[in-house]
């Protein structure tokens, strides 16, 4: 079964509108004409709706990086599924590991996330992955094993059809660490097959993983080249364009 790649730019609290738009319009020339891979970025959801107007004729996709699962409420601060609909997303990152880390995200919570993305008729993008310390301790797959049917638990089947799975080694991510050939093709296929076990091979098949961890120009096409591999997302090296399209480009 042939998947679409994947190249998605993940920008974090980067840039303010005026810059990301910039970058994004530029990005968004560079990329004309390119069918594959698909690609996506994802602003800071302050400067989402000005990207996505600025680039809404282009065929670069932007997301949001969190969302509230409420659909609206007394939550300050808070942004909901449909509001980043609104402003123009496609697709939402849920679980990030700096999220989990930094704001105590538990796996309950980005199921209630997943629910709401696919609610309000987006795309979630679920991030994943094991810290230095839960491989050293050989808990990998039990932690990813558990974000998965955690972050899943109670969502239908028919519901999953555009769901991403990203898989992010924490040791990996903005710190020049790739995780080896080996080991994320391991990974990957042992996602692939825990799909088929939780949900349908159908579903495995089709569900796009990708890699995520310090991947830049010069690494991502040894990565894509992994079996199982589907796409990239990509943090530090997103955020200026002609660095970017090389890895969007990483075909040629
Ligand atoms: P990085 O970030 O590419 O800077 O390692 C990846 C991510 O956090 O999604």
């Amino acid at each position: 079964m042939s998947r679409r790649p994947f190249i998605a730019g993940n920008w974090k609290m980067y840039k303010t509108g005026p810059q990301a738009v910039e970058t994004a319009t530029d990005l968004a020339k560079l990329c004309s004409g390119i069918n594959d891979p698909e690609i996506m970025i994802a602003p800071t959801n302050l400067s989402l709706p000005l990207v996505a107007q600025a680039i809404k004729s282009s065929v670069v996709k932007v997301g949001a990086q969190n969302l509230h699962f409420q659909r609206e409420g007394a939550f300050t601060g808070e942004v909901s599924a449909d509001m980043i609909k609104a402003a123009g997303a496609e697709y939402i990152l849920i679980g990030h590991s700096e999220r989990r880390q930094y704001f105590g995200e538990t796996d309950t919570c980005v199921c209630q996330k997943i629910k709401a993305t696919l609610g309000a008729g987006l795309k979630p993008v679920l991030c994943i992955g094991e810290t230095e310390a839960q491989r050293d301790e050989g808990k990998t797959y039990f932690i990813l094993d558990k974000q998965v049917s955690d972050g899943l638990k109670g969502c239908g089947l028919g519901e999953l059809s555009d769901l991403v799975l990203a898989y992010e080694p924490v040791w990996a991510i903005g710190t020049g660490k790739t995780a080896s050939i080996d080991q994320v093709g391991e990974v990957h296929q042992h996602l692939r097959s825990l799909l088929g076990r939780l949900f349908s091979k159908d579903l495995a098949d089709r569900t796009r993983i990708l890699y995520g961890g310090s991947v830049k120009p010069e690494n991502v096409k040894d990565i894509m080249d992994i079996e199982d591999v589907d796409g990239a997302l990509v943090g530090g090296a997103s955020l200026d364009a002609d660095k970017f399209i090389k890895i969007i480009k990483y075909n040629e």
